[in-house]
This record gives structure tokens, C-alpha cells and sequence, in this order.
């Protein structure tokens, strides 16, 4: 529960405030980018809510804070509706899970309502209403795992669903008992039309999965920059420069209109304009010593 006596000083005054526990992992301003900004430590809310709209997006986004660090000053009778929007529809079977885990720094989550089983991409929050929604979706027959950073609850989860859990060797240390093991670099089909795909760099064994050939799902490897308007890695927080700018070559090989991260931005563009972009990102850390 947010406090309002520990606001965060940038917050315009008004309903909706951040307070001191804010962990700026990005959750908020996905989902209320007209109501949340980021001022390089944290969030805060630099425009107050106008429309139905603007408000709808910002309880999404207090009900999804990892740290529930952001709060209104007037209990809001909204509040109990706007669960319902979760999981959130992206497109075709593919969903936002919302509710971001503090054990994953707020990564991103999604499900994929399958015919021949569905799948989780890294882990939320294990609540009720989650469990409650992927029951009446069909529960869960796999969770494939991007990273150790991103496991979350994703124990629970396999647990209660029975679901196979799948992750990279080298990652294996943080869901030793997961069911299905990726081995070496080379992509994996695990079933028609899901793709593993060992994209090593952030970390040592993260993998990154395609589906359709339209979705991917890359963990902590890319993202789209909104404010560079470009593909983007991770540059804090990384095991190998130079296997990461491999791992984003290795996709130019691929097909997929959606890249869906664990943080940043997610987005959408035709594929050739996709590939474009990533041959963009190369040639963006070829030039770079640490990359080559
Ligand atoms: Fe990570």
C-alpha cells in the first residue's frame, strides 16, 4: 500500500502520487505513459489523470506495481473492475499477464492461449485472480523461462498447473527442477510453431522465444528505446558485450513483427522493418570496441 507521507517530490500534485519505494522497473509508465514518467531513480506522476481512459490506465498500473508504490488519495471504486483487464490482450492468442513481480525487478509476463496447450513466458505475481484467469483459459501445460533474473513465482505456478517448465542449462541454478532443459546455442523447436532460441549475453544461458514467426519473446536481451525510437540491450546489467551483439545477429535470421520484453517497451512493426531494425542495433554496437 502506498504512502502518501512518503511521495516522491516530482509528483504533480492531485489522486494518483509514487511514493519512496518505487523501484523504477518501468511497469507503470507501459501501462499509463501519459500519467507515469520516469526522472532516472524512479517514477512519478507528471500528469494527473483528465479522461476515463487516463484514470482506467493508471489504477492498471497501480494494481500492477511490483512494490505497490503507487497509491490515490481517495479509495477508488474502480478498483475491484480493474483486475478484470488482467491478462490484457496484445494481439492474436497472446496476452500481457500484468501484476510484475519484485522478484523479477518488475519483468513483464505473458500467456499464449494455445489449441495444443498453453504456454506462460516468465513469471507474475502468483495471486488468485492470475490463477483464477489461466484456469478458465485452459491452465498452463508450459512456462518457458527467458532468464534466472525473471523466475518470479514461476515455481508456484508450474506446481499448480502441472506445467513444464522450460529453461536454459546455464540458468538451470534457479529452477533446478524445471522439466525441459535447452542445451548448447542452436535454437529448439519445442512444439509447432514455438522456437527456443539460446541468445546468450545478458546472461550466460538467456534464451528468447519465437512464436508464429510474428511474437518475440526476449526477456532481458532487447527491447524497444521509446524515447530513441530504436531497438535497444540492456547495458547495465549484462555477462558477455561481445555474445550479445552475436545473439542479436543470430536473429536477423529470423522472422517476427513483435518483440514483447521482460522490461522496456514493447512493439510492433513488419517484419522487414523488424529485420531492419535489428541489422540497425548490430551495426549500432559494431562500431563500439566492447561489442566486437
Ligand atoms: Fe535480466
Amino acid at each position: 500500500m502506498a504512502n502518501p507521507d512518503k511521495m516522491v517530490p516530482d509528483n504533480v500534485s492531485g489522486e494518483f502520487f509514487v511514493d519512496t519505494t518505487c523501484i523504477d522497473c518501468d511497469t507503470c509508465r507501459q501501462l499509463a505513459p501519459d500519467v507515469f514518467a520516469d526522472n532516472g531513480e524512479y517514477s512519478y506522476v507528471y500528469h494527473q489523470p483528465l479522461t476515463q481512459l487516463e484514470t482506467s490506465e493508471a489504477l492498471r498500473a497501480l494494481v500492477c506495481c511490483p512494490t505497490g508504490s503507487i497509491g490515490t488519495l481517495h479509495k477508488s471504486t474502480e478498483l475491484k473492475t480493474i483486475y478484470q483487464d488482467f491478462p490484457m490482450h496484445i494481439d492474436g492468442n497472446v496476452s500481457y499477464c500484468g501484476f510484475t513481480s519484485p522478484k523479477s525487478y518488475g519483468g513483464s509476463s505473458y500467456f499464449i492461449q494455445h489449441p495444443e496447450g498453453n504456454w506462460l513466458v516468465d513469471s507474475p505475481k502468483f495471486l488468485p485472480h492470475l490463477v483464477n484467469q489461466f484456469i478458465a483459459m485452459g491452465g498452463i501445460d508450459y512456462i518457458f523461462l527467458t532468464h534466472s533474473d525473471d523466475v518470479g513465482d514461476v515455481d508456484k505456478y508450474a506446481k499448480r498447473f502441472n506445467a513444464k517448465r522450460i529453461i536454459h542449462r546455464e540458468e538451470l541454478w534457479s529452477q533446478p527442477e524445471s522439466e525441459i532443459v535447452i542445451e548448447g546455442e542452436d535454437p529448439v523447436s519445442i512444439e509447432p510453431e514455438f522456437v527456443v532460441i539460446p541468445t546468450p549475453g545478458h546472461s550466460r544461458g538467456h534464451c528468447v522465444l519465437l512464436y508464429k514467426n510474428r511474437f518475440l519473446f526476449s526477456g532481458d536481451h532487447c527491447w524497444w528505446d521509446r524515447d530513441k525510437l530504436q531497438l535497444a540491450i540492456p547495458t547495465h546489467y549484462y555477462w558477455n558485450k561481445r555474445e550479445q551483439r552475436r545473439s542479436c545477429e543470430k536473429l536477423l535470421k529470423f522472422d517476427f513483427a513483435w518483440v514483447l520484453p521482460g522490461h522496456g517497451q514493447r512493439i510492433f512493426l513488419p517484419i522487414t522493418q523488424m529485420r531492419q531494425e535489428m541489422a540497425n542495433l548490430v551495426k549500432r554496437l559494431e562500431i563500439l570496441q566492447a561489442y566486437r
